[in-house]
């Protein structure tokens, strides 16, 4: 039971370091909640003109996540659902921003890959072949986090399958206002100046 809640607590704290926002501040490159979407993520800092900045928000929201599952991993006798749910939870819902954080695309990538290789291997596949495609971050981060589950459950990881569903519910529905845009068109494309 310590273990458990150590995974939560350790994975919760993780997950809300809101790095985009830190990174942004940090470096003057302007306040994300009012730029584009006003969402902490690495799209949305990439919208402030920084391509480093937003692989680097990229790379530090995607290792929290693998962070999270591997600690609970080596170091707590298990427990990696839990963390992974609860590293997803702190991006998405971090105290320090009155529980208002980011879309959890980029945390659940470290956390598939963090509990599977080849869960994180679908799932970049389809996030960048989605956004290849497409060139609409939203629409294939919200595809790879749905292919998680499926490719947990295909490729023989049945027991992550229940908390990759709920991740992928989770990440999906705190992508309301890009699907109500995705549906008027008006979404915007990655590299495009709208
Ligand atoms: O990871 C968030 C991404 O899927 C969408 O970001 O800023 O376009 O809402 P944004």
């Amino acid at each position: 039971l310590v273990d458990t809640i150590i995974a939560l607590l350790v994975g919760y704290l993780l997950g809300s370091i809101p790095f985009g926002l830190i990174l942004t501040r940090l470096t003057g490159a302007g306040d994300l909640r009012s730029i584009g979407s006003g969402n902490i993520g690495a799209t949305n800092v990439l919208r402030t003109g920084k391509k480093g900045l937003a692989a680097a928000t990229l790379l530090l929201d995607l290792g929290k996540g693998l962070a999270a599952v591997l600690i609970a991993r080596h170091l707590l006798t298990g427990n990696e659902g839990i963390a992974a749910l609860a590293v997803v939870l702190g991006h998405c819902f971090p105290v320090w921003l009155k529980f208002k954080g980011g879309k959890g695309v980029a945390t659940l990538m470290g956390v598939s890959l963090g509990l599977a290789w080849p869960i994180g291997l679908a799932y970049a596949v389809t996030w960048l072949g989605v956004l290849a495609i497409s060139r609409i971050s939203s629409l294939g981060g919200m595809c790879a986090a749905v292919i998680a589950p499926v490719a947990a459950a295909v490729l023989g990881y049945a027991p992550y399958v229940p908390v990759l569903a709920l991740l992928a519910l989770l990440v999906v529905s705190l992508h309301r206002e890009n699907i109500a845009r995705l549906r008027a068109g008006t979404e915007p494309r990655v590299g495009s100046k709208k």
